[in-house]
């Protein structure tokens, strides 16, 4: 129990209280694949912030006659009732409760949207997370003072413990989670900003190639938990933390091809661990092949430094300077497009975090 995050002598001055609030996705470039309880990295991760890809959550709180034992809530995705949303909710509520135990006492009604395609394969579990954890944190912020520094760390502690890449959702345009020798605020606690970033990656491109959009056959939660009797996962924990430290310069320096280098290899490694888990699995599609191909042959042939990452899936993230945008697209379109699921693409950038509408 972290005691700095439970908020204590709240007094509920609020009979009701409505607050809206919206969570970009984020891609990390160095991967977080393997955690302990509760919802803790075994690795240090960092990942761009994006910005169209976002969920917009509303939450209306009412003041409950008697408090009840768990927290209390309606949910409403899309214009529909989501019963099936229920079970994850509920367990990150039973989370949260011990930081929050003012919850007990109201009812909340969420109503929560994406801006981007339903079921595209984008994960939106990190901005659906982020946007309700600054809807709990606003609040909570009504009734115990918190700084705008206290409330960022709160919003992004509790987002971790919906989904853990969700903490690095708040903030832009980087984040940085997992306790790293080379970070001096960094915590597995709760992500942090990534400082001093060359500006060739303050407004970077990630167009999200949308591949396959069925239903994932292995969820990252099991492939988490793949990762504990896996035969290269300290080896896999120690790269990840020494990519880390390696992107670091990199990323103030806005060298490129050593940009390039590591993020390609994270993805790549990312999916060997799925691949060499016991049971092993694949998640990459034979169209994810032929637009990587593509990619390497384009940059060869033109000297764009454009390159790839992954995430938990087929899709492929196209990530690229803004001042090469142009070409890229016309790349993107006149290559890439044909591997993707009717020709879909979602055309996203490095953004700022959470914000009110
Ligand atoms: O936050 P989770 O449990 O969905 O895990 C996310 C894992 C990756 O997206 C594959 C990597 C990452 O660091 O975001």
């Amino acid at each position: 129990m972290e005691q700095r995050f439970v908020a204590k002598n709240a007094q509920l001055t609020k009979d009701s209280f409505t607050t809206r609030w919206q969570a970009p996705s984020n891609i990390a470039l160095v991967k977080y694949w393997g955690k302990t309880a509760p919802q803790l990295p075994k690795n240090a991760s960092v990942s761009f912030t994006l910005s169209n890809a976002v969920t917009k959550t509303e939450v209306a709180f009412t003041l409950l006659e008697e408090p009840s034992e768990k927290v209390t809530f309606s949910i409403v995705f899309e214009g529909e009732e989501k019963p099936s949303f229920r079970p994850k909710l509920e367990a990150f509520f039973a989370n949260i409760l011990p930081y929050q135990p003012f919850l007990a006492h109201y009812k909340l009604t969420i109503t929560s949207q994406n801006t981007f395609p339903h079921s595209s394969g984008i994960a939106s579990s990190a901005s659906s997370m982020a946007a309700l954890a600054a809807c709990l944190v606003d609040l909570e912020s009504q009734f115990v003072p918190l700084s705008e520094e206290d409330k960022m760390s709160k919003i992004s502690f509790l987002a971790r413990l919906g989904s853990g890449s969700a903490c690095r959702s708040t903030q832009g345009p980087m984040m940085a989670w997992g306790s790293h020798a080379a970070i001096s605020n960094s915590t597995d606690l709760f992500a942090v900003t990534a400082a001093n970033i060359h500006p060739v990656f303050t407004d970077f491109c990630d167009a999200i190639l949308l591949i396959d959009k069925g239903q994932k056959q292995v969820s990252s939660t099991l492939g988490h938990k793949l990762m504990h009797q896996h035969p290269y996962a300290e080896q896999r924990f120690a790269q990840a933390n020494d990519h880390l430290a390696e992107l670091l310069p990199i990323l103030q320096q806005g060298d490129l091809d050593a940009f390039i280098a590591i993020v390609e290899k994270e993805a790549l490694h990312l999916h060997a661990m799925m691949m060499t888990s016991d049971p092993y699995f694949i998640l990459m599609e034979p169209n994810t092949l032929s637009v990587i191909n593509r990619i390497w042959m384009f940059r060869k042939e033109t000297g764009i430094p454009v390159c790839f990452t992954l995430d938990a899936g087929a899709n492929v993230h196209v990530l690229y300077p803004n001042n090469v945008a142009e070409a890229v697209n016309q790349f993107i379109e006149a290559e890439l497009l044909q591997f993707c699921q009717y020709r879909q693409c979602v055309h996203d950038k490095v953004g700022t975090g959470i914000k009110k509408y």
